[in-house]
């Protein structure tokens, strides 16, 4: 495993650009976490107020510098500003396994932007970071999130209450 988030990992697609999270991205964070579509199947507290979003801003790059997970802010090549985010986190570097997460903002959602991030990092995951395996849980009512995971090779594993556990092992060790 290689777990070392420091230079962070910039990464580059056709139309995006992964890159660092910073308190200038407090306004669009606190939008993604206190916005109904995307908490309607996503179990994470809910930002109250801009301060919120600082300090889950804060926590990320804490959780970076001490490289036990990974965020990335997705951002369109055009311009700097976060539309979503894309993370690595339960990293559990005994099995070589991490949950993958993500969020994209309502007006960036149904134009493949989430497929070619989650491509990327998947790739990232694997051959930088050494994983075997990504894993994602999510609501099963969360349609979306299920039809990009099975895009992109994830497969059933177990149900827990009204979630599901797909996860997507490393083809080539
Ligand atoms: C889950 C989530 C990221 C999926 O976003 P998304 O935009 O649907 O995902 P994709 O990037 O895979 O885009 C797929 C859609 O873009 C369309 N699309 C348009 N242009 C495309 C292109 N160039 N390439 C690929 N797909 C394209 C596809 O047809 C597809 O639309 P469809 O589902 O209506 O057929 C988003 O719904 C979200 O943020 N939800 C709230 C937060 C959440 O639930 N997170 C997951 C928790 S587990």
């Amino acid at each position: 495993m290689n777990l070392n988030f420091i230079p962070f990992p910039t990464l580059t697609t056709e139309r995006l650009i992964l890159r660092r999270m910073n308190i200038t991205d407090q306004n669009e964070i606190f939008f993604l976490r206190s916005n109904e579509n995307i908490l309607e199947f996503i179990d994470i507290p809910k930002a109250e107020t801009v301060d919120d979003a600082i300090k889950f801003i804060e926590k990320i790059n804490n959780n970076i510098e001490a490289n036990e997970s990974i965020m990335w802010a997705i951002t369109l090549k055009e311009n700097n500003t976060l539309v979503g985010t894309i993370c690595f986190w339960n990293i559990d570097a005994e099995n070589k396994k991490a949950e993958i997460g993500y969020m994209l903002h309502p007006q960036f959602q149904g134009k493949g932007i989430m497929q070619e991030a989650v491509e990327k990092v998947i790739d990232y995951g694997f051959a930088t970071i050494q994983l075997s395996l990504v894993v994602a849980d999510f609501h099963e009512k969360n349609l979306r999130s299920l039809k990009l995971l099975e895009k992109n090779g994830f497969i059933y594993e177990t149900k827990s209450g009204d979630y599901l556990v797909y996860s997507l092992q490393k083809t080539n060790p």
